[in-house]
């Protein structure tokens, strides 16, 4: 009877000895092995054709016909143009150069691909506004997109400063 009794007192301090373990070990674990999201450790993507709050529809580069096609919504004043100066000068200057006449005119083109020159009336004239907006919003071939940096409607005004550089 004697061994039944401490038979049964091992079992259940045993059992009492697991818990314990458990719930230590959860303790010091489980804090960090919950489901949580840290800074820059996953990109969310945004569904497709979704517009976020305050900001407007983002074209896919692979749309870049569609998005060719839309209107330019600034018109191009003094005050435009100088706006869209002082964005070129500071996110696109490195690579296309000050005057945005490309080649290696830009620090950045003489170690990376040699950007087109931008003044360039038959290139002017072939592209739309539409096209170089999305060209600055969602990148190119090779070049990076801005439309990240940039709100859609700076862009617009780089777009009308290019066309203010346009040869004749
Ligand atoms: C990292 C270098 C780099 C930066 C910065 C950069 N570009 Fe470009 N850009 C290029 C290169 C290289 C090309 C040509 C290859 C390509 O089309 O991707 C190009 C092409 C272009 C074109 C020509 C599109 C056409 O009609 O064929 C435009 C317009 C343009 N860039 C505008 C801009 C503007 C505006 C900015 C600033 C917001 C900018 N780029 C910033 C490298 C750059």
């Amino acid at each position: 009877m004697k061994y039944v009794f401490v038979l049964a007192l091992l079992i259940v301090v045993g059992s009492a000895g697991l818990m314990g373990v458990a719930l230590v070990v959860r303790f010091n674990d489980n804090m960090t092995q919950t489901p949580r999201v840290m800074p820059g450790e996953r990109v969310f993507p945004m569904p497709s054709g979704v517009v976020p709050r305050g900001g407007e529809l983002v074209i896919p580069k692979e749309q870049r016909e569609l998005a060719a096609k839309a209107p330019n919504p600034v018109k191009g004043t003094a005050d435009s143009i100088a706006i869209g100066r002082d964005r070129f000068a500071t996110f696109c200057a490195p690579c296309h150069g000050p005057e945005a006449t490309g080649g290696v005119t830009g620090p950045v083109a003489t170690k990376f691909i040699p950007p087109p020159d931008l003044t360039n009336a038959e290139l002017q004239k072939a592209r739309t506004d539409g096209y170089w907006h999305s060209y600055i919003v969602v990148g190119g071939a090779v070049m990076p997109a801005y439309g990240e940096a940039l709100s859609s409607e700076e862009a617009w005004h780089i777009v009308n400063f290019l066309r203010s550089l346009a040869r004749k």
